[in-house]
């Protein structure tokens, strides 16, 4: 044999090696992220769990591992107290549990949070807010204006306010093309079947289109002038 087909040998089996080498190292490798045990079952891991991002609002997620069964604490900045609960789990699946948690802001104080059928209510009745203003304090603290379904919810808010001794509330309802009204969610009152106005449900523009509850009437009105009229609102958390 010539020195260069030895050479050219050698390099060839050079080669073989390196194949083989990586594809064990790459073997090894996906074996680290999933795992299989002696009775053929893999371990499955949990990804980070996503967080709803509102700001100052948001809920902190603190993971210690990402093993099935592992719970992440959930906690709030300061000046914000968490409702709900206060962890979630890795699951069989490889998701996390649901995240079940809010973090609420300090300054509306117990009576004004209230809780009914899932959902979490704050009754702002600490600032007078026009209905722009109104809805965009709910959304940034990842809420929205109440969405009103069914009669108990609507009778829960009236008796709510009335303890309270709140004037008059802006409700999530509103017109966008005069007539129809609907929710932040596109629930309208056709499609979740539940509506209380004053009269049957308006259908001119000139009616108005944002709503208030007013305890005194117990139903819904909607305002003839814009929608700068400064009064409270409340939020809703978990009503999907
Ligand atoms: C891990 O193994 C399971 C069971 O065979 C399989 O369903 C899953 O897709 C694997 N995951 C990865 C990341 O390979
Ligand atoms: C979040 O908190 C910081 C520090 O307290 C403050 O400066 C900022 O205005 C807050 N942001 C909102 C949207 O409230
Ligand atoms: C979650 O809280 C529990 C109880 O306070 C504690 O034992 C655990 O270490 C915490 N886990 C993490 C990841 O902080
Ligand atoms: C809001 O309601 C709380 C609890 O009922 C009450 O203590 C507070 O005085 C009210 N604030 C205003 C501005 O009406
Ligand atoms: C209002 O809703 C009704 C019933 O769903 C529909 O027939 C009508 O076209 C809608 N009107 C407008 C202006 O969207
Ligand atoms: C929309 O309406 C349906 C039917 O009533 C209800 O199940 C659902 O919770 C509503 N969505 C929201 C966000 O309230
Ligand atoms: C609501 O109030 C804000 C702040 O005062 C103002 O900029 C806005 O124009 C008002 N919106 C309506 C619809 O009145």
């Amino acid at each position: 044999m010539q020195l260069s087909q030895r050479l050219q040998m050698i390099f060839r089996y050079d080669i073989i090696t390196l194949v083989l080498v990586a594809s064990i190292v790459q073997s090894i490798q996906s074996k680290k992220c999933n795992k299989s045990h002696p009775d053929g079952s893999y371990e499955v891991t949990c990804n980070d769990p996503e967080t709803r991002s509102c700001g100052n609002a948001s809920v902190l997620i603190d993971v210690g591992g990402t093993t099935v069964g592992t719970e992440a604490n959930l906690s709030c900045l300061n000046g914000y107290t968490l409702w709900g609960s206060d962890s979630i789990v890795c699951l069989d699946s490889g998701q996390w549990s649901q995240l079940n948690a809010y973090c609420i802001p300090d300054d509306i104080g117990d009576p004004n949070i209230q809780s009914f059928d899932g959902s979490i209510y704050l009754f702002n009745n600490f600032t007078g807010s026009n209905y722009s203003q109104a809805k965009e304090y709910c959304t940034n603290i990842c809420s929205t204006l109440i969405e009103i379904n069914n009669q108990e919810e609507d009778q829960f808010v009236y008796e709510t306010f009335q303890n309270l001794e709140i004037e008059s509330l802006w409700i999530g309802i509103e017109s966008v093309n005069g007539g129809n009204f609907s929710w932040q969610s596109g629930n309208t009152t056709q499609t979740n079947m539940y509506a209380n106005w004053e009269s049957i449900e308006p259908v001119d523009p000139e009616a108005g289109t944002c709503v208030l509850a007013t305890p005194q009437y117990t139903f819904w009105a909607p305002v003839t002038e814009d929608c700068e009229f400064p009064t409270d609102f409340v939020c809703e958390f978990g009503s999907n």
